[in-house]
């Protein structure tokens, strides 16, 4: 099964150019997003949508925390992201308007599951899961749904379905974009072409994965490491420290780099490599300055820029660059080279990279 891989993890890397062309198949011919990519009663609960509550955990989470941008740019619909063992639990103001959108790889996590049940028990009855595992639970428990195509997903730490998730989401924040007119045919067509090439854009970033393997061996030996993002890329920031704790044991934290100085900069020293990604996006010019505060401290960067991105390698600053800027989808991109980078950091430490101490791929029990 695992053919010329070593773990399914690095498979599960590896295969996401295919996991992404085929969650995007249905797009494939089409001239427009229409919200039937979501069922068929889609056309009807998603009419008159105010707002949008997404609920989830763990990655899957941290694509919501992606979602959130799309779609309050691209749509101008107010949305909220919450992690579901926190929103099932606490008195919160129920809306009938609000679309919940339940996120999921197995579609079998209890407090997700549990969140959607709580969602329709205060009147919410518009809610779409997106799931990998069709007629898991989730799914059946949501009116809507999208089944993301990324195929099993046998690696405890999740990788082709987050990014297959963002696809879906990105759909979902571009058909939401359409129904309110906020989507010119010229713009639509852009994001229809941008998506189509998605595949082909992974596959470029995985073919880089020889010099992130060199950076690894960087950071077997330190004990904790942070990871700086902005904007649509700070959740790509805590994703990669999600992946590098779960699989490598090493303790990392994601921060908005803009927090910097409310904090975590007291803990920057030579002893803590910083990850940054560095997107050439509006926000380069405050993270160049945010990372110039890192620097400052002796801190060890590591940058994962664009082809285009205006930062140079200098001592105590290693840049490596994707191939090209992808605008609103580079966080399907940036999080590649994070996975793989957290993959070769356990693989130097000897983990079990498949199958990391105390976790479970599905958490169906509080
Ligand atoms: C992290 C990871 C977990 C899951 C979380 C939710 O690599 O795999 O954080 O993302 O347990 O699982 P699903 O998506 O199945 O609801």
């Amino acid at each position: 099964e695992l053919g010329d891989y070593q773990h399914y993890m690095q498979k599960e890397i590896f295969e996401q150019p295919q996991a992404l062309a085929a969650t995007l198949e249905m797009i494939s011919g089409a001239q427009t997003f229409t919200p039937n990519l979501f069922g068929v009663a889609a056309p009807e609960l998603l009419a008159g949508v105010q707002s949008v509550l997404i609920l989830a955990c763990g990655t899957s989470y941290h694509s919501g925390l992606v979602a959130r941008y799309w779609i309050e740019q691209l749509a101008g619909v107010p949305c909220t992201v919450e992690i579901a063992s926190e929103y099932r639990y606490r008195v919160s103001v129920p809306n009938p308007d609000q679309l919940v959108v339940a996120i999921s790889q197995s579609g079998e996590t209890a407090d997700t599951l549990a969140s959607v049940r709580h969602a329709k028990a205060q009147g919410m009855q518009r809610t779409l899961a997106i799931c990998n595992v069709p007629e898991s639970a989730i799914v059946r428990e949501c009116a809507l749904r999208f089944l993301t195509r990324a195929g099993p997903e046998i690696g405890v730490a999740s990788t082709k379905a987050f990014t297959t998730q963002l696809a879906a989401l990105f759909l979902l924040a571009a058909t939401l974009a359409k129904q309110v007119g906020r989507l010119t045919p010229a713009v639509e067509a852009q994001h229809l072409n941008a998506l189509r090439h998605l595949p082909v854009a992974v596959q470029k970033v995985l073919a880089g994965e020889a010099d992130i393997k060199a950076w690894a061996a960087h950071f077997a030996n330190k004990h904790h490491a942070l990871f700086l993002g902005r904007g649509q890329h700070y959740p790509i920031a805590l994703e990669g420290a999600l992946k590098l704790k779960e699989i490598s044991y090493i303790h990392a934290e994601g921060y908005p780099a803009g927090e910097l100085k409310h904090g975590p900069l007291a803990l920057v020293d030579k002893d803590m490599p910083v990850i940054s990604i560095a997107p050439n996006d509006a926000l380069l010019e405050k993270l160049k300055s945010n990372l110039k505060e890192v620097a400052a401290r002796g801190g060890e960067l590591y940058v994962f820029a664009d082809a285009d991105s205006a930062v140079e390698e200098e001592p105590g600053v290693h840049v490596l660059r994707l191939p090209e800027h992808y605008g609103l989808l580079s966080p399907v991109l940036h999080v590649v080279p994070l996975q793989l980078l957290s993959y070769h950091v356990a693989l130097v430490k000897g983990t079990d990279v498949d199958k990391p101490r105390n976790l479970a791929k599905s958490v169906t029990v509080e």
